[in-house]
């Protein structure tokens, strides 16, 4: 028996397999790129270790990516296989690997919770719990776990900084924004590197309209990224959201083509059309094009990517850009195509699975809003995301990247002269917390 970066019992016979399970843990709570090749590094020197499959799995499972489902229920299979017996809590991992692949998310989250309450300092339960209610649009819940597991917490423990990284993000969420920037800024001072908690600073700062400050404090931590994931690439979403504001549309563009969606880059090479990239790049594209810039030939390479996924259902947020994108590039039969999937995931799938009842009530209306926008159909944008704005939450993602079908609605509100529907949105934006909706929202 051995122990990883935590401290916690790790089911192997090999120091080699326990020593990169334990880096690789590692590296995913930092949102480091070598969480993978580490991993794969404990299975090639343990091809039984159960734990390693259920983190592996696991990580998959977070790519968002339906094509992944095989990969996923291999290391299932092996984790289940693996010779035990396994500690309670790393069979709580793999339960939750079967709940993740089966599409039961709160079975997992429920796991999560469990592992938490017999060992708060579990900063790989933190980081999953945390990773499963964003994308369930569920940060009040994710506040809970992290205040709940916060006493056991002091800078002695492995990952205190991370920890606080996730509250802090977790506080920004739920509109606590000073002690999320002071949480999150300690953090990063200990660890530079540390991407989550520079996240949560520039979310604060978007909600708080401080632009310029936003893209100096990205500017002054952009060169500790060279280690980090696909999280690098939101920061610099980040930064061009700052541009925008101050209408700087040239420095979104360049920052856009050169890190944003920059296919050269080994990053975006690897896994060009990870979820939050696509995420990233259509958010990006609609929000220049809501102001009037023109963004020339960009969305094409999007919507190669995006037609390759129509029937992919893992994520309600990815797919409402996915239907953006078809539509910006006049692919619409594939645009109806994503819509139909969708819908008959949200119709027939069993009631254990989490993401059916919020396809139906924020993924499809948001889909559907995106196209008939880009159809210039100004009544059925507003049909669609005036009953569903305020349970568009359940789509998953931060208030700033929700932000965008706010902005969407408010759009075909003036298109469509409905001042009624404008005052809502301003008064949606101001109650999820952005300082200034009026310039926001009616600068476009
Ligand atoms: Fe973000």
């Amino acid at each position: 028996m051995y122990r990883d970066q935590g401290g916690f019992e790790i089911t192997t016979d090999s120091a080699a397999a326990a020593a990169a399970l334990s880096a690789a843990i590692t590296a995913f709570n930092g949102w480091k790129l070598a969480a993978m090749p580490q991993l794969d590094g404990a299975l090639a020197a343990d091809p039984g270790c159960a734990m390693a499959h259920a983190v592996r799995g696991l990580l998959l499972h977070l790519g968002r990516d339906a094509r992944l489902a095989p990969q996923i229920g291999v290391n299932l299979a092996a984790a289940k296989a693996a010779p035990g017996p396994l500690t309670e809590r790393e069979d709580l991992y793999v339960r939750a690997l079967g709940d993740s692949l089966a599409g039961r998310l709160t079975g997992a989250i429920t796991a999560y919770e469990t592992i938490l309450a017999a060992h708060p300092t579990d900063l790989l339960a933190q980081r999953l719990i945390q990773a499963e209610l964003f994308w369930l649009g569920e940060m009040g819940w994710s506040a809970d776990v992290s205040q709940r597991i916060a006493p056991a917490w002091n800078r002695d423990v492995p990952g205190w900084g991370l920890h606080r990284s996730c509250r802090a993000f977790d506080l920004e969420e739920i509109g606590q924004f000073d002690a999320a920037e002071t949480m999150a800024r300690q953090a990063v001072e200990l660890d530079p590197t540390d991407a989550w908690g520079t996240h949560a600073v520039a979310h604060v700062m978007i909600m708080q309209g401080r632009f310029s400050e936003g893209v100096a404090w990205l500017e002054g931590l952009k060169d500790h990224w060279h280690e980090t994931n696909q999280i690098a690439l939101h920061l610099w979403w980040h930064r061009c959201l700052f541009h925008l504001e101050q209408g700087q549309n040239d420095a979104v563009l360049e920052i856009y083509d050169g890190w944003v969606r920059n296919r050269a880059l080994p990053l975006v090479q690897e896994t060009p059309d990870l979820y939050i990239d696509m995420q990233n790049g259509a958010s990006m594209l609609l929000r220049l094009e809501l102001l009037g810039i023109t963004v020339g030939g960009r969305w094409e390479e999007l919507a190669a990517l995006a037609g390759e996924r129509l029937d992919d259902t893992t994520s309600p947020f990815t797919a409402a850009h996915l239907a953006a994108i078809l539509a910006a590039a006049g692919r619409f039969d594939d645009a109806q195509t994503l819509v139909a999937n969708l819908a008959h995931f949200a119709k027939t799938e069993s009631e254990s699975a989490t993401l059916a009842p919020r396809t139906a009530a924020a993924a499809l209306p948001a889909a559907r809003a995106a196209i008939a926008h880009r159809r210039g159909d100004f009544n059925e944008v507003i049909a669609q995301l005036l009953p569903a704005r305020r349970l568009l939450r359940q789509i998953g993602g931060s208030h700033a990247q929700r932000d965008l079908f706010i902005l969407l609605l408010a759009d075909a509100a003036r298109h469509a002269e409905r001042a009624d529907v404008v005052a809502l949105t301003l008064a949606d934006a101001r109650e999820v917390g952005f300082s200034d909706p009026q310039t926001r929202v009616c600068q476009r």
